[in-house]
């Protein structure tokens, strides 16, 4: 048993946090940030809006352009690492809103390659019979561990949120794909506090333990190598060469790190789907906001060969050839 993509949904906060906004909270420059990173302006979520809203969201619009009852899922999935509570999940915050009463609901903590982890757990449990309907949610709130003092990570992030309606089908959507992780660079990026290791005290909050720490240059390097080996991995299990890709869709954490991927592949930009100007990196949202956004644009048509890489904390990295 294979699975068909029936339908994606996005949603992105109206809230526009510009890089001219960022010149007035922290020392940086329009220039600095759009040359290093290709990001010109980040949604940020409203007070009070959390990763269940930004999810339901997203998810209300894929079931509703698939004419999808809810109480026809199965299983709900929810990627992030930004969720409204430490417990419950989100994703049974978003079944009860979605009123999806047949589905049961988890989460998955694999940072930016949150989605397409999601998408071969989503993929398996339809494989093994456990699920014919599977709603797949990435949603993040990045504002929310960000510390809007330190300028080497706040100008990066962004909040969004993307979903994918999957189905079960004797054609498998997913050609090829390749999922790794490699916890002994956990400390290249990640946020102290606020869980087991160092509960939220005092002492956390004045030093900004909660918030997201990066070694970004550190990251650079193994990005690239990672989501390029991922990329050619998961295209080699799909038996396709680059030039049949329709449309790549990648994480979206720096504009320079996707075109050495791009480069190591052999392939044009041109056939590269780019919102990071938009958006800014929105972790797991990342890749599911492009995958709507190349469909809903009408850069792809049925049928074709969409590549999808990522790389994220943990450190996670992943990449999927699916055919839309
Ligand atoms: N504005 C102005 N100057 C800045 C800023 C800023 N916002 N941030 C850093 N600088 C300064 C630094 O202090 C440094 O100054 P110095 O030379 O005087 O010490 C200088 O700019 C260069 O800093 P670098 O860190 O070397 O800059 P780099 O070119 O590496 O770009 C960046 C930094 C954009 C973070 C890059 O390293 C990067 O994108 N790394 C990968 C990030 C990533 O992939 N993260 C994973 C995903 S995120 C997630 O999972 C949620």
């Amino acid at each position: 048993m294979g699975i068909k993509l029936l339908s994606t949904g996005s949603y992105l906060p109206d809230r526009v946090l510009s890089n001219a906004d960022l010149e007035k909270m922290v020392e940086t420059s329009d220039e600095w940030i759009t040359t290093r990173t290709g990001i010109r302006e980040r949604r940020i979520a409203a007070p009070g809006q959390a990763a269940s809203d930004l999810g339901y969201e997203s998810a209300r619009l894929a079931l509703q352009r698939a004419d999808f009852p809810a109480g026809k899922l199965d299983a709900i999935i929810t990627a992030t690492i930004t969720g409204d509570h430490p417990f419950p999940s989100t994703g049974c915050l978003i079944q009860n809103r979605l009123g999806a009463k047949n589905a049961f609901a988890l989460d998955i903590s694999a940072a930016c390659s949150g989605f397409l982890y999601g998408l071969t757990l989503a993929r398996g449990l339809i494989n093994s019979g456990q699920a014919g309907n599977v709603l797949l949610v990435a949603s993040e709130v990045m504002s929310r561990v960000t510390d809007y003092t330190d300028r080497s990570t706040c100008v990066l992030l962004g909040d969004g949120s993307g979903a994918v309606l999957l189905t079960a089908d004797k054609r498998d959507a997913v050609l090829g794909s390749f999922i790794a992780s490699d916890g002994s660079f956990a400390h290249l990026l990640w946020a102290p506090a606020g869980g087991s290791r160092q509960p939220a005290s005092h002492e956390t909050v004045n030093q900004h333990l909660h918030y997201m720490k990066m070694e970004g240059q550190a990251l650079f390097k193994v990005a690239v190598q990672a989501m390029s080996e991922a990329a050619r991995t998961a295209l080699e299990r799909a038996g396709k060469k680059p030039e049949e890709i329709a449309f790549i869709v990648p994480h979206q954490a720096n504009l320079r790190i996707i075109q050495a991927v791009v480069k190591s592949l052999g392939v044009s930009m041109d056939k590269v789907y780019l919102n990071i100007e938009r958006y800014g990196n929105m972790s797991a949202a990342s890749v599911a906001v492009g995958l709507d956004e190349v469909i809903t644009r009408g850069l792809v048509h049925s049928g074709d060969l969409v590549l999808m890489f990522t790389f994220g904390a943990g450190l996670t990295w992943a990449a999927t050839v699916l055919r839309v």
